[in-house]
């Protein structure tokens, strides 16, 4: 059976630190022949991207790999034929599927019938590729991320805040997570991030409160207000998020060398304000080109497991 990525804790604890010391590694030395051959990875797109899209491609050719890029609105995955289908058939071409789409019913579907490992580039629920990147780039900064408390503030029930709160607590952060009532974390999602924070020692809160949220925080994130897809969803996505916006005046309140992080794009003036996102503190740009040497790290772990 693949080892798949799908969630944030399809990795252990364990496997989560095998995959970001890899990643170091692979940073200092990125240029190799680990996917030689060479080994092919269907990546696919049913909605934008800049980051995911350039990251996987380069990481792959990098690596001696070939990654076959493809608009999933292209295929006939969008004219009816079925997912399974659609797994069943990649599988027999490819060494590896990376997709980009909408429900994470979708990705999961896929993964029961595919034969190969499936990476999860972002769903409406989770976005765990980024969120490890993100633990790179705070354990580069920071030395270690073991009780580190990360502030998350915005959208509290999108795909980065699921993320944060499965992927910092299997790295044993204290993860906080904080949001207008309306627009909290799905309680299932905070039920899991809870039990694995009870292995690993850290925790998971959901806070109305954007400065208590914000005390003694290590680092602070946001991302978008509105995620693709939920454009013509009806919600007032600006009014009451207004109060959570990552600015001066908030990053003050942390009381502490706090690094800023952000998954990109930025809405400037919305979740992020100018002056942060290319202030002193800001580590996006860093936590950007870390989606390469991460992913490169991940596709080669997940590759090891299956001989
Ligand atoms: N952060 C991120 O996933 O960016 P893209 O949507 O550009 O891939
Ligand atoms: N929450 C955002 C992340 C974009 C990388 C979205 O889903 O649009």
């Amino acid at each position: 059976m693949p080892r798949h990525f799908l969630r944030d804790d399809d990795l252990s604890p364990h496997e989560q630190a095998e995959v970001l010391d890899l990643a170091t590694q692979l940073k200092q030395q990125p240029y190799g022949d680990a996917l030689a051959g060479p080994k092919s990875v269907a990546v696919i797109f049913e909605k934008n991207s800049t980051r995911t899209r350039f990251s996987f491609e380069v990481g792959i050719a990098q690596l001696g790999g070939h990654a076959v890029v493809v608009d999933g609105r292209s295929m006939q995955l969008g004219r009816e034929e079925t997912i399974g289908d659609t797994a069943r058939v990649l599988s027999r071409y490819t060494d590896a599927v990376v997709w980009r789409t909408f429900a994470q019913e979708r990705i999961e579907e896929f993964a029961d019938a595919a034969t190969v490992p499936v990476v999860n580039a972002l769903t409406d629920e989770f976005h765990p590729c980024q969120v490890l990147s993100d633990l790179f780039t705070v354990r580069e900064r920071k030395g270690s991320l073991s009780g580190l408390t990360l502030t998350y503030l915005g959208d509290g029930a999108n795909n980065m805040a699921h993320s944060l709160l499965v992927g910092g607590v299997t790295a044993g952060m204290h993860v906080r997570i904080a949001a207008p009532e309306g627009f909290h974390p799905l309680p299932w999602v905070l039920d899991v991030a809870v039990k694995r924070a009870e292995e690993t020692g850290g925790s998971a809160t959901v806070f109305t409160d954007p400065y208590a949220a914000a005390d003694g925080a290590d680092v602070v994130t946001t991302d978008a207000w509105t995620s693709m897809g939920q454009e013509g969803d009806g919600k007032d996505r600006t009014t009451p998020f207004l109060p959570y916006q990552v600015n001066t005046h908030l990053l003050g309140r942390t009381g502490k060398d706090t690094i800023v992080l952000h998954d990109l794009p930025a809405h400037r003036g919305m979740e992020i304000t100018d002056e942060v996102i290319d202030g002193p503190a800001s580590a996006v740009w860093d936590e950007a080109e870390n989606r390469l040497h991460v992913q490169k790290a991940l596709l080669v772990w997940l590759l090891r497991q299956e001989r």
